[in-house]
């Protein structure tokens, strides 16, 4: 199982979106299984998985170590995708991970990860814009990250934090955790938008190849609960989605 952590500190720049339609992409690539853990308590992706339930066990569990990825994963429409979700329990769990120091606080999901590492081929996982113990968690557990970014004024604003963070979880907890680049996303041709691409060249080193455009068929896609390439097959986010994929399998060398 390969494990990658869609990761940024600013809200609203399409992690969400990056997960549910990498996570659709890779499992369609291959007809393997994925799972996508929701690691944020606004539980936007278990929402549009259908998932989100606060009576069902959750990714806080499996922090508190209250249960394990496999009582806690749900089926999806998508056969071969589950789901850890998320809700506002995470908030609390997260505070009770940092009370609780018997046990190791950073190493919990990838610990939990092991019991399920032979069934899935990819697991994605959708982080909140913080950098609290489960987003940490989150990156201990991963094997790479992608960080999305819209181009705009505030664009840079926490890419330092979040590039020092994987610095710091590479050298202190996970040695093999690469970082694969910024993903532009929301792209809009446009001059200023391209230099705005240079200039976050130059700051954090790696943009992707593949751009995410701008298009209202993302919000449709998330009201209808269908990954882009399924909502609307020919538009453009739905080819740089799988672009995405396939650059990212490119670059692990799959
Ligand atoms: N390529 C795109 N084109 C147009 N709209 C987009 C695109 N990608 C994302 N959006 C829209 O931007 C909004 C934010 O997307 P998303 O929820 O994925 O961001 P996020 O980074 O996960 O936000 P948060 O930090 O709150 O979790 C949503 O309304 C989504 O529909
Ligand atoms: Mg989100």
């Amino acid at each position: 199982m390969r494990t990658i952590s869609i990761i940024n500190l600013k809200g609203g720049v399409g992690k969400t979106v990056t997960s549910i339609n990498m996570a659709y992409e890779l499992m369609h690539n291959h007809d393997c299984r994925v799972l996508l853990i929701d690691c944020d308590k606004q539980g936007n992706t278990s929402k549009f998985m259908k998932c989100h339930d606060y009576d069902k066990k959750s990714l806080s569990d499996v922090l508190l170590g209250t249960a394990g990825i496999m009582e806690v994963s749900v089926r999806t429409k998508f056969a071969l995708i589950d789901v850890v979700p998320a809700n506002m329990s995470l908030l609390k769990a997260d505070r009770q991970v940092l009370l609780d120091t018997t046990k190791p606080q950073q190493s919990r999901v990838r610990e939990a990860l092991e019991q399920v590492r032979d069934q899935y081929t990819y697991c994605v996982i959708d982080c909140a814009p913080d950098i609290n113990i489960s987003v940490i968690n989150a990156l201990v557990a991963s094997d790479d990250v992608i960080i999305p970014v819209t181009i705009d004024k505030f664009a840079f604003d926490g890419i330092r934090e979040i590039l020092e963070q994987i610095r710091d979880v590479k050298k202190y907890y996970n040695p093999k955790l690469e970082f694969i680049g910024c993903l532009v996303t929301q792209y809009k041709k446009s001059e200023l938008c391209d230099e705005g691409i240079k200039l976050l060249e130059d700051f954090c080193g790696r943009v992707l190849e593949t751009k995410i455009s701008w298009t209202q068929v993302v919000s449709r896609s998330t009201f209808a609960g269908e990954p882009i390439s399924v909502h609307s097959p020919r538009c453009g986010a739905a080819g740089g989605y799988k672009n995405l994929a396939a650059e990212y399998e490119r670059r692990i060398g799959r």
